[in-house]
C-alpha cells in the first residue's frame, strides 16, 4: 500500500457473516443524553469511531464522567446539566457531534467555544444557530456561521420552529435545547428525519409528543422534564452496513449476511430502493432491540435495473447516495437520484465528488441540479472500467464507496485519506478482506 492511499482490487467472491458496528447517530446521542441525564447510563455497542470518541471527550469537557469499560462498553455519569468547559471544544469531523452538543449546550449559563478539523470548519452551523438565536442563545462566529465559534447559553424560551432543510441534526439541537427551555418547545417537519432523539428522550424518561397534521411531523417538548441515566443497547448502523451489502450485490458469486442491522424505517431507504432495483437482499430473524427494530441482512450478488427513486425519500437514505449510485454503477439502465440538495453539505460536496468519482471510474454520470443520474453498465454487459485514483476530500463514505466500486471493476480503485474511513467505520479494511476482498 503506497502512503497514504488504499486500493481495492477485482477478485473473488465475497462470503461471510459480519456485525456492522454501531450506529453512529445513535452513538453520539447516548454520550450526549447519558451527559445531560442524572445518574448513569451503560452503553453497549457504541461505535468506537474517530467522530464518537470526540463526543465522548466533549461530554467529559462539559463536566460528565465518561468511562470505557471495554469494547463498546462505555459508563456516562451526569450531574443532569452541563458546567463550562476549560478549553475549546473540538469535535473533529463530526457534524452530528458539534450541532447536538451545541443545542444541548444552550440551555446552560455557559460560554463554549466549538471548532472541528478543516471539513467541519467549512460546513454550516446556521442552521442550528438560527433557531437557538430565537430561543435566546447568542454566539460569535466565522463568516457564514463557520467554525470556530463560541456559543453562550443560558435561559432559554420555547419556540415553535418549522424545519427549512430536513436535518435531523437541527432537529434535535433545538429538541436538546428545548428542554431547558422556559417554555414548550416545538419542532414541525415536512419531511420526516431520523427520530433517535425523540426515541432517546423518551428512553431518558422525557415525555414526547409526536403527531401527524397535514401530512407534517409536529414533536413537543413540554417544558422541566428531567433526564434519568438508563441502559442503551446500540444496533449496527445501516449507513456502514450499505458497503458489505453493496460488495456483495455487485461483486459476482457473492453472499455475506450483516447481523443486527437497524432496520428504523426513517434509514432504510437504501435497502428500499436496492430491492427496487431488484437486489436479492432478505432480512432474517427481524426483532426488536432497545426499542428499534433490528435485523440480519442477507445480500446475494444480483442482476440490478435502474430505478427512479423520488425527493422525498432523501432523508430516509441521506447518507448511502454515494454507495447507491456505486450499485447504479453495475445496475442496467439509468438510476435517478431526485432531491439531493443536502448532499452538498455532508463531510464534502458529495453530489460533486460522487460524480467525479465514478466519471473517472468510466461510468456515464449526469448532474442536473440536485438530481443525479447514473447510467449503469448494461447490467455486466458492459464493465466498469475502475482505473482510477479518487480524490476524496477526507470524506469517509466517498473513499468506501469507491473502494467497493474497485471490488467488481476491470481495474484497481485507489482512494487518498483513507485514514478518514475510522471516522464512521473502524475496521472497515479488515471486515472487508475478511469477507474475501482484496484492499490494502
Ligand atoms: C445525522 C443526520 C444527518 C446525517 C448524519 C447523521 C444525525 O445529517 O447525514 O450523518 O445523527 O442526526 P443532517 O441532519 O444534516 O441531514
Amino acid at each position: 500500500m503506497a502512503p497514504g492511499i488504499l486500493t481495492a482490487k477485482p477478485g473473488a467472491a465475497l462470503k461471510g457473516r459480519i456485525r456492522a458496528p454501531g450506529d453512529k447517530s445513535i452513538s453520539h446521542r447516548s454520550l450526549i443524553f447519558g451527559a445531560l441525564a442524572n445518574g448513569v447510563t451503560e452503553v453497549s455497542g457504541l461505535l468506537e469511531g474517530d467522530d464518537v470518541k470526540r463526543t465522548a471527550a466533549a461530554m467529559q469537557a462539559f463536566g460528565a464522567e465518561v468511562v470505557r469499560l471495554g469494547e463498546g462498553r462505555w459508563r456516562v455519569v451526569g450531574n443532569g446539566g452541563f458546567a463550562e468547559p476549560k478549553d475549546v471544544v473540538d469535535c473533529g469531523n463530526a457534524g452530528t457531534g458539534v450541532r447536538l452538543v451545541m443545542g444541548a449546550a444552550a440551555g446552560f449559563d455557559l460560554s463554549a467555544t466549538f471548532t472541528g478539523d478543516s471539513s467541519l470548519r467549512g460546513r454550516p452551523m446556521m442552521r442550528v444557530l438560527r433557531p437557538l438565536g430565537q430561543m435566546g442563545a447568542t454566539w460569535l462566529c466565522r463568516e457564514g456561521g463557520r467554525l470556530p465559534l463560541t456559543l453562550k447559553g443560558g435561559t432559554l424560551k420555547g419556540l415553535s420552529y418549522r424545519l427549512p432543510e430536513p436535518s435531523a441534526q437541527v432537529k434535535s439541537a433545538v429538541l436538546l435545547a428545548g428542554l431547558h427551555a422556559k417554555g414548550p418547545t416545538e419542532v414541525i417537519e415536512p419531511e420526516a428525519t431520523r427520530d433517535h432523539t425523540e426515541r432517546m428522550l423518551r428512553a431518558f424518561g422525557a415525555v414526547v409528543d409526536v403527531r401527524d397534521v397535514d401530512g407534517e411531523r409536529h414533536i413537543l417538548l413540554a417544558p422541566g422534564q428531567t433526564l434519568t441515566g438508563t441502559t442503551i443497547a446500540v444496533p449496527g448502523d445501516p449507513s456502514s452496513a450499505a458497503f458489505p451489502i453493496v460488495a456483495a450485490l455487485i461483486t459476482p458469486g457473492s453472499e455475506v449476511t450483516v447481523e443486527g442491522v437497524l432496520l428504523n424505517p426513517l434509514r432504510t431507504g437504501l435497502f428500499l430502493t436496492l430491492r427496487e432495483m431488484g437486489a436479492d437482499l432478505t432480512i432474517e430473524n427481524q426483532r426488536e432491540e432497545g426499542g428499534e427494530l433490528v435485523g440480519d441482512l442477507v445480500a446475494r450478488h444480483s442482476a440490478l435495473t435502474g430505478v427512479d427513486t423520488p425527493p422525498e425519500r432523501a432523508p430516509s437514505m441521506i447518507d448511502e447516495y454515494p454507495i447507491l449510485a456505486v450499485a447504479a454503477s453495475y445496475a442496467q439502465g439509468p438510476t435517478v437520484m431526485r432531491g439531493l440538495g443536502e448532499l452538498m453539505v455532508k463531510e464534502s460536496d458529495r453530489l460533486a465528488l460522487t460524480a467525479g468519482g465514478l466519471r473517472g471510474c468510466g461510468v456515464v454520470v449526469t448532474r442536473d441540479g440536485d438530481m443525479l443520474t447514473v447510467v449503469g453498465a448494461s447490467g455486466g454487459n458492459r464493465p466498469v472500467q475502475g482505473g482510477a485514483q479518487v480524490t476524496t476530500h477526507g470524506d469517509h463514505r466517498i473513499a468506501m464507496s469507491h473502494l467497493v466500486l474497485g471490488l467488481a471493476a476491470v481495474e484497481a480503485v485507489s482512494v487518498d485519506e483513507p485514514g478518514m474511513i475510522a471516522t464512521s467505520f473502524p475496521g472497515f479494511v479488515e471486515m472487508m478482506n475478511g469477507l474475501g476482498a482484496d484492499i490494502g
